[in-house]
């Protein structure tokens, strides 16, 4: 089955998922400051009720949980079994929010009505066969006055992190499909005023799209290496996140080939052993 045929059930409780559970702990610290992004614009009061939308291994549901403290409470939704597994897996520390994870598609799940606080969202919202109906499906949950929150990518060229392994392992996968800025992936909701249009066809009355850049660290090197450090990085980027989709279903020597050539592209970006590049997101605010 190809990317292009699978359901997003398919792709997320497959190779894909699997491969993002493993990764979680390097998925987390290389997306650190966009979680904090995040999390300063959603600026969660103590004893909120939260959902948080394509939970993944739990991340963002976990510092939800210690936003709202014990007199809150988090339900943390995603369809990938893989990525909950892992999640399930994580300790709430005392005085935290309770959260329960849910194995669930949040285009159809009923969350309930007006049954939250806040709805949130680490990348976890671009994947919807329908967009219009999953956020009108969460605009329901949501009490009167609720926000949802959420970081989606901004366009490709505003992500270096992307497009500087994505030039390298281009020539080596010429017959990759040009990327879908139409349907469910990453870059979807790169266009603001789309982004905007939707949302507010799907019951939000007032949406902000605000620009956030920072740089990730994609990889570092404990000797100050330069090579050591771009390769740390590589081998992120060829694992996860939209470079990897390039690679999905490639055999092993093409993969190997692809790692080499992303290395040497991270080289010129390694300074004091570690290489950094920018990454560019929407931080979106609807209510
Ligand atoms: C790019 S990953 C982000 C995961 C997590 N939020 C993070 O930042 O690590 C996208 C996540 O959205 C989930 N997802 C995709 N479509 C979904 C849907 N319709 N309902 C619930 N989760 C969905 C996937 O299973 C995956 O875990």
């Amino acid at each position: 089955m190809t990317q292009a045929t699978m359901t997003q059930a398919e792709y997320w409780n497959g190779e894909v998922g699997q491969r993002w559970a493993r990764s979680q702990a390097v998925l987390d610290a290389v997306f650190a400051p966009l979680t904090e992004a995040l999390f300063a614009g959603a600026a969660l009061p103590p004893g909120a009720a939260i959902l948080d939308i394509g939970c993944g291994a739990g991340a963002t549901a976990l510092v939800a949980a210690r936003a709202a403290g014990t007199g809150g409470r988090v339900l943390a939704a995603d369809l990938s079994g893989p990525l909950l597994e892992v999640a399930r897996g994580r300790a709430v520390q005392a005085g935290d929010a309770p959260v329960a994870w849910v194995e669930a598609d949040a285009e159809t799940q009923d969350f309930g009505a007006a049954a939250f606080d806040h709805a949130i969202s680490r990348f976890g919202v671009m994947f919807f066969s329908d967009s219009r109906a999953a956020f009108a499906n969460i605009r329901r949950s949501l009490k009167p006055g609720g926000r949802l929150t959420f970081l989606c990518w901004r366009a490709m060229a505003d992500n270096p992190w992307v497009t500087v392994p994505r030039a390298a392992v281009l020539p080596l996968v010429p017959d990759a499909a040009p990327p879908d800025v139409e349907g469910p992936g990453p870059f979807r909701f790169a266009d603001p005023e789309g982004l905007s249009r939707l949302l507010r066809a799907a019951g939000f009355d007032e949406v902000a799209c605000a620009p956030v850049a920072r740089d990730l660290l994609l990889g570092q090197a404990d000797d100050g290496s330069a090579r050591t450090a771009a390769g740390a990085a590589a081998a992120v980027v060829v694992e996860l996140g939209p470079v990897s989709r390039l690679l999905r279903d490639r055999e092993p020597p093409v993969r190997q080939a692809a790692l080499e050539a992303v290395t040497e592209a991270f080289l010129p970006h390694a300074r004091d052993g570690a290489v950094r590049l920018e990454a560019g997101c929407w931080l979106v605010s609807a209510g």
